[in-house]
């Protein structure tokens, strides 16, 4: 088939890159002329592991224009507005380029993701079947998820609607049974389902650890004792510093905005978003806790600034709240990050930026883990207290041993587990 992608972003070029691995003719598009001419030279712009290989594909090419494809896929951005709605700007204005082709395409299948109802919009903006397609790929896996995606999601209004999307997904052999075909609606509001599911349970493994420290109990007991229950499952019972990232944070405000402009508000989610608001507070003063209830003239060393491991990607991630945050209190701040550090200091103001973890301690009054990298995770404990003038570690991701790191002579603290020593 030939198929056009609006839009190089995370979703875009993994979905157009596989396709085309996948024996599509594919071009990409995108508004922003600089990152086309970048992939045009075989250069991806941003970290996403896997990708670059597939980029050689002489099925795949890059334009900021379209020609006359079979399909047209969207998969823009949808951010969210400053009235908490998700802004759909992008998505309508590729519909205007779909509406204006001289060839129209077959159908417009919709990546990005919608607020239920959007669908239905764009086929009649457009005058062509819109089909859902919503994508669960997750960033640092993407190109695994889309090859040996969990499930597809399939919304479509007619036959021929599911037939071009079995035409285009062939080639991955998938079960019946993992293909999920269903309303444009309903697979809409399916990818904010499990994007809001997966931060309700969370926020929920969040509560809980804290709950942990005011009973006297350790979050990785209660985790592994609920994880083996195979309904609840072990997956996403973590704690951390709270929920971030380039989807759950504006996923989950969009489905609240729309359900309160419905007149139809959904009590949980509003109550999740409330919870993580209150546990990236108390995350916050555990670091002022260690610096003895003030971190005014203090140098904070934040280890991992992206919204979690494997990507460069700092989009709504907690270093983008806490590190002002602890700015404007009067701290001074070094930070350190395997693939973040660039991004980040476009983000970032008075950062001052190291490659070494164990530079980074030097001279800090603690340190503080706020992205799970592996890098972090193999750190020599006794090596990185032996670089702090007092050693200091505030471990929001509870990636290492409580005793170790008090052994290695750490104040230390953690989310929810028993031994933590505080400053
Ligand atoms: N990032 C993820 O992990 C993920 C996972 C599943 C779903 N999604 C959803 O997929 C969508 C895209 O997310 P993303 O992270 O790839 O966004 P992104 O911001 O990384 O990429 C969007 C791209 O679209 C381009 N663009 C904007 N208007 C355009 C136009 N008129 N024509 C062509 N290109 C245009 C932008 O320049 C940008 O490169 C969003 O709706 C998001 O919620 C994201």
């Amino acid at each position: 088939m030939r198929v056009t992608v609006f839009g190089c972003g995370y979703v875009g070029l993994v979905t157009g890159a596989c396709l085309s691995e996948l024996g599509h003719d594919v071009e990409c598009i995108d508004i922003d002329a600089d990152k086309v001419a970048t992939l045009q030279s075989g250069i991806v712009p941003f970290y996403e592991p896997g990708i670059d290989t597939l980029l050689q594909n002489k099925n795949l090419s890059f334009s900021t224009t379209a020609t006359a494809p079979d399909l047209c896929i969207i998969a823009v951005g949808t951010p969210l507005a400053e009235n908490g709605s998700a802004d759909l700007s992008q998505v309508f204005g590729v519909a205007d380029l779909i509406a204006a082709m001289e060839k129209p395409p077959k159908a417009v299948v919709m990546k990005s993701t919608v607020p239920p109802g959007t669908s239905a919009k764009i086929a009649a903006q457009t005058g062509l079947e819109t089909i859902s397609n919503p994508e669960f790929l997750r960033q640092g896996s993407a190109v695994q998820d889309f090859m040996q995606p969990d499930r597809l999601v399939i919304g479509a209004s007619s036959p021929r609607g599911f037939a071009l999307m079995e035409q285009l997904y062939a080639p991955l052999n998938l079960p019946a049974e993992r293909i999920v075909n269903t309303s444009t609606t309903s697979a809409e509001l399916t990818k904010y389902a499990a994007n809001v599911f997966l931060t309700t349970k969370l926020a929920f493994v969040n509560e809980l650890a804290l709950y942990c420290e005011t009973v006297g109990a350790d979050i990785d007991e209660v985790t592994k004792g609920i994880g083996l229950d195979t309904r609840i499952g072990n997956q996403f019972l973590q704690a951390g510093p709270g929920i971030g990232g380039s989807c759950f944070p504006k996923d989950i405000r969009a489905l609240a905005f729309q359900s309160k402009a419905l007149d139809h508000q959904l009590e949980i989610v509003q109550a999740v978003i409330a919870s993580n608001d209150t546990h990236q507070n108390a995350m916050l003063q555990k670091i002022v806790d260690m610096c003895g209830g003030m971190v005014t003239g203090k140098r904070i060393a934040i280890f991992g600034v992206t919204f979690k491991a494997n990507t460069d990607d700092l989009r709504n991630s907690v270093s983008t709240v806490f590190i002002p945050a602890l700015q404007d209190l009067g701290a001074k701040i070094t930070a350190t990050d395997p693939m973040g550090a660039e991004n980040g200091k476009t983000v970032f103001t008075g950062v001052d930026w190291v490659e070494n973890p164990y530079e980074a301690a030097k001279n800090a009054d603690v340190v503080v883990i706020l992205t799970e990298w592996d890098l972090f995770k193999a750190l020599d404990l006794a090596r990185l207290a032996q670089a702090m003038h007092v050693p200091r570690l505030v471990d929001l991701r509870n990636i290492f041993d409580v005793q170790k790191a008090v052994q290695a002579g750490f104040d230390y603290d953690s989310i929810g587990r028993a031994g933590s020593i505080k400053g």
